[in-house]
């Protein structure tokens, strides 16, 4: 890697705002995210996390500014450099797992070489059968969404987000309906996946010790300007940008529970 490429970020908003008519969603956002990062997002609700995700995805576009992948525009379409996982419905409830994992494979082979079958249809079901093995799905390959649990639901989810070898991994409240039990289950599986495939990960979470527990850096989505008049007037930057495992981390961690039970409170 040269000098260029490491100094590079992988994301880089700069003076990025997303307003819907007279409502600002966020503003004046200026961030730089370097490849491998696990960046965990807190906020309270409606403050524009979600909205960043799907920023970041290509399905929203900022209404000023510039949103950078690679140092370039980011394009405005989803591409597959780029996977989401949901808290639900991220996947096809009428199709099966394994379907369900073959499917955007199956869609850009088709794309490319006309209907898929014999041994390109074999190829791809023995990747999408290795791909469910790796996330402990194998022998849920012929069961519908309906027929999985929760838990067994995100991990498809997961599985199929990673078929496009992402780059970047988005994760908007994946763990939020688990069982905390499932949920560090999860947790193990996407250290995991950070780890091994040198993945970006940007993870949306309510749970501030999941946050922590994950992330290799901490942002807190809030309004440093509020009108109490005019509540949308103003939007969201990242307040906190807090490194994770690093020396002084726990009088910063403190300071921000102490500041969120204050809001709670
Ligand atoms: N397509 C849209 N058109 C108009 N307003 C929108 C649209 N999408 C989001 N908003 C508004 O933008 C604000 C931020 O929404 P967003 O979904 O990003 O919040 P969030 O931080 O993800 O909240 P939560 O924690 O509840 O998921 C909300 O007030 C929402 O109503
Ligand atoms: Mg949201």
């Amino acid at each position: 890697m040269d000098n260029n490429t490491a100094l590079q970020p992988i994301i880089e908003a700069k003076n990025v705002w997303k307003e819907y008519g007279d409502h600002v969603v966020l503003e004046r956002l200026n961030i730089r995210v370097m490849q491998g990062e696990f960046v965990s997002i807190l906020g309270t609700s409606g403050c524009g996390k979600s909205t960043f995700l799907n920023m970041l995805l290509g399905t929203q576009s900022p209404s000023r500014g510039e949103l950078l992948l690679d140092g370039k525009p980011l394009n405005s379409e989803p591409g597959p450099e780029r996977g989401i996982v949901f808290q639900k419905y991220s996947v096809f409830p009428h199709m099966t797992a394994l379907q369900n994992i073959m499917v955007a494979d199956e869609f850009e082979a088709s794309r490319l070489l006309g209907k898929v079958w014999g041994s390109g249809k074999t190829a791809l079901k023995d990747k999408a059968m290795d791909q469910l093995d790796k996330l402990g799905l194998a022998h849920a390959a012929n069961r519908f969404p309906s027929e999985m649990s929760g838990g067994m639901q995100q991990r498809l989810a997961i599985a199929q987000a990673l078929m496009k070898k992402p780059r970047i991994l988005l994760l908007d409240e994946p763990f939020g309906a688990l069982d905390p039990g499932i949920r560090k289950d999860m947790h193990v599986l996407i250290n995991q996946i950070w780890q091994e495939q040198n993945l970006t990960i940007f993870m949306i979470t309510h749970d501030l010790q999941e946050g922590f527990k994950l992330g290799s850096r901490l942002w807190v989505f809030d309004k440093p300007r509020y009108d109490p008049q005019e509540p949308e007037r103003y939007g969201s930057q990242v307040t906190f940008d807090i490194p994770l495992n690093t020396p002084g981390q726990e009088a910063l961690i403190a300071d921000l529970q102490a500041k969120q039970q204050k809001e709670v409170a």
